[in-house]
């Protein structure tokens, strides 16, 4: 289909997983697409996978001079940027009483204040471009309620789902459509290095934890990021102009708000 024909979107975070998943539909649909990641090697091997409607762009989301660089890099390749998805994300785990301040520091710097100030530098340019557009935010079903070895992570994402709602708010009225998908569990690289993770602090066999949260999915199933792009499309094209800062579950039934 073509429901993104003519539109040009910007992933961070693209260089694999959920986001290159969903550069690749948004491609499908009709998009030209900004493979942006701190990775630009492996952001440039994505893009050239990807074929002509893509380019890669280095972009650290956590340093607002390398944001604006690319967005100006982006627009200047496309002639402008209709959709963004604040896609780049990181996680770590501890008990809350080891939780050491540098962690703390790199997963609010990387999905809290790299979603705000990529939010910010592409809804500037819409509304000095006097365009309408559609941002859609990154969160997860960690950000609906705490999990005991996952306090930060879980707190980046309940910002997530707040600076959503927050922006939309308040971008509403320059026809920008920010809203959030927040996805359950979903196998690739991540979630690799999460069961680790797990298999440290829960003394368990690497793979263990994966399988059992795939089993408790009332789906019957991890998701994959293939699960994510009907929702990815539907966010950035007109059918959901009257959708305001709003966050979807796409998680199999893990959670229900
Ligand atoms: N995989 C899951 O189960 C899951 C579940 C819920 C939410 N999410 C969220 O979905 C998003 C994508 O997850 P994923 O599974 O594809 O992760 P991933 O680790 O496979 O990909 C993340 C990408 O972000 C990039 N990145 C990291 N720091 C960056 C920075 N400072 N600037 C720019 N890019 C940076 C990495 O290089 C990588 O390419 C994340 O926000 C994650 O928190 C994932």
């Amino acid at each position: 289909m073509n429901r993104l024909q003519g539109k040009t979107a910007l992933i961070t975070g693209a260089a694999r997983g959920i986001g290159a998943t969903i550069a690749k539909a948004y491609i499908d649909e009709g998009a030209n697409v900004a493979i942006a990641d701190i990775n630009l090697d492996a952001a440039t091997k994505t893009a050239h996978d990807l074929g002509s409607c893509a380019t890669a762009v280095y972009m650290d989301v956590c340093n607002k001079d390398s944001i604006d660089k690319a967005v100006q890099e982006v627009i200047k390749h496309f002639g402008g940027i209709d959709i963004l998805i604040n896609n780049a994300g990181v996680f770590d785990m501890a008990p809350i009483l080891e939780i050491s301040r540098e962690s703390y520091d790199r997963i609010f710097e990387i999905n809290v204040a790299g979603t705000l100030f990529t939010l910010q530098a592409v809804a500037q340019h819409m509304v000095n471009e006097k365009k309408p557009g559609k941002i859609i935010n990154m969160a997860s079903q960690a950000g609906r309620r705490g999990e005991a070895l996952v306090g930060v992570y879980c707190a980046t994402k309940a910002a997530v789902i707040s600076l959503t709602q927050s922006a939309g708010l308040d971008l509403i009225k320059y026809g920008i459509n920010v809203n959030a998908i927040a996805p359950g569990v979903v196998d690739g690289d991540h979630w690799d290095g999460v069961d680790a993770l797990f298999a440290k602090y829960e003394n368990r066999p690497i793979g263990e934890k994966k399988r059992l949260v795939g089993e408790a999915v009332p789906y019957g199933r991890m998701g994959t990021a293939e699960d994510l792009t009907g929702m990815a499309i539907f966010l950035a094209n007109a059918e959901s102009d009257y959708v305001v800062a709003q966050t979807f579950n796409v998680d199999g039934g893990n959670w229900m708000s």
